[in-house]
């Protein structure tokens, strides 16, 4: 701790010394300039949502980009642009349909946030985007990133954006020692994004800055010895890129223990929607205990939490493998118990759904990890679930 404050005092230092020398109106349009080059002239970087003036298909990108990477996000941008090519066929999915085409992004807000703003703009906008970085900026989801992506593809807006990718860069370039995830750090961030922007094209510009991020100026391994940058890269003449970006905080990551009850009867199996202020929310899954540390399955089994739930009239028909995924603040461990009914069980909260019932529901990736391991142990012998 003491040596990462340290580093920070050592890297505000060389900040301030570099920030007035580097950056100067000259060095800001040098800066630009290459970059702008280096993008008409390599940057390949193909991606679906790439030159789209669509303000709908833009957001929607940039909403499944802030969860996942350019890689996965293809594939859950083209589902949704294939199945809702307009903004008033998501307005009108149901949310069941949305928030199983969502499943595996994580933080469910944003799907909820994606539907809601759609069915306002849908349905008080007359369908209508709306055309200012200030009126996006209203939206319920949107925030000053993506306020800045969407009006600047669409309209050529003169906003600046500024994600990872594009501090990562300029705190390199500048030797900004300020760290990007405190308040004060952002807005030197916004405040010199701003004055590199190409107000001329902001769309190319922004684009570029964020293709350079990713595919030269990397978090690990960046390519300084091919960078256009590099003759100028503070960060690069003080032999200090890799202490560049600043962050404060360390996330404390918690550790929770899932075990799951997969409880079947007759074929069906219970399961119910997560409603508490909590991870997963709105999402299904089955009958959880959780536990604060690790514990075996059979001494789980003998607890008086379980003896509560399901009684002791049951037949344990597998046993799952430990599975654990990590969120951004914590991690969930965990594993499956599946078990057999002998009668039907009413319990608060939960429905039984069929096999193919389960299909058309949206679950946590640590339960859709355990259907796609564990598939064939949801079919009976008739085959029908
Ligand atoms: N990350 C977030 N938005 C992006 C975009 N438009 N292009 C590339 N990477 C991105």
């Amino acid at each position: 701790m003491e040596f990462q404050n340290k580093k920070v005092i050592i890297n505000t230092f060389v900040n301030t010394k570099f920030l007035t020398a580097n950056h100067n109106k000259g060095n800001s349009y040098w800066f630009t300039t290459q970059l702008l080059e280096w993008n008409h002239i390599d940057n390949d970087r193909m991606m679906p949502w790439k030159g789209e003036k669509d303000p709908y298909k833009i957001w929607l990108s940039e909403i499944i980009l802030q969860q996942t990477r350019v890689e996965q996000g293809r594939a859950y941008y083209n589902r949704f642009i294939n199945q809702f090519p307009t903004i008033q066929q998501l307005a009108s999915a149901t949310d069941i349909t949305v928030f199983k085409l969502w499943e595996g992004l994580g933080y469910y807000s944003r799907c909820k946030n994606l539907l809601e703003t759609a069915r306002f703009i849908s349905g008080s906008l007359a369908g209508i985007f709306p055309r200012t970085y200030d009126e996006i900026l209203q939206l319920k989801g949107i925030g000053p990133y993506t306020a800045a992506a969407i009006s600047s593809f669409a309209y050529d807006l003169p906003h600046a954006v500024v994600d990872g990718n594009v501090m990562r860069v300029l705190a390199r370039f500048f030797a900004i020692g300020d760290p990007v995830d405190s308040t004060v750090g952002k807005k030197l961030f916004t405040s010199v994004a701003g004055k590199l922007l190409d107000t001329k094209s902001p769309a190319t510009y922004n684009q570029a800055i964020m293709d350079f991020g990713a595919t030269v100026c990397k978090p690990q391994s960046p390519l300084c010895s091919s960078c256009c940058l590099v003759s100028k890269c503070a960060a690069f003449r003080s032999g200090s890129v890799d202490l560049y970006p600043v962050k404060i905080n360390k996330l404390v990551k918690r550790n929770r223990w899932f075990y799951y009850i997969v409880a079947e009867y007759k074929g069906k199996f219970l399961i119910r929607k997560r409603t508490r202020k909590d991870i997963w929310q709105n999402l299904y899954e089955f009958i959880l205990v959780e536990n604060d540390k690790i514990i075996t399955y059979k001494k789980l089994l003998f607890t008086k939490k379980i003896a509560m739930i399901i009684g002791d009239n049951y037949k344990v028909l597998g046993i799952s493998k430990q599975y654990r995924q990590q969120l951004t603040h914590q991690t969930i461990h965990g594993c499956f118990i599946h078990i057999e009914w002998d009668k039907k069980h009413q319990l608060d909260e939960f429905i039984a759904v069929t096999r193919s019932g389960l299909d058309k529901l949206a679950f946590p990736r640590f339960i859709t990890k355990y259907f796609a391991d564990e598939g064939h142990r949801f079919s009976n012998q008739n085959g029908k679930i």
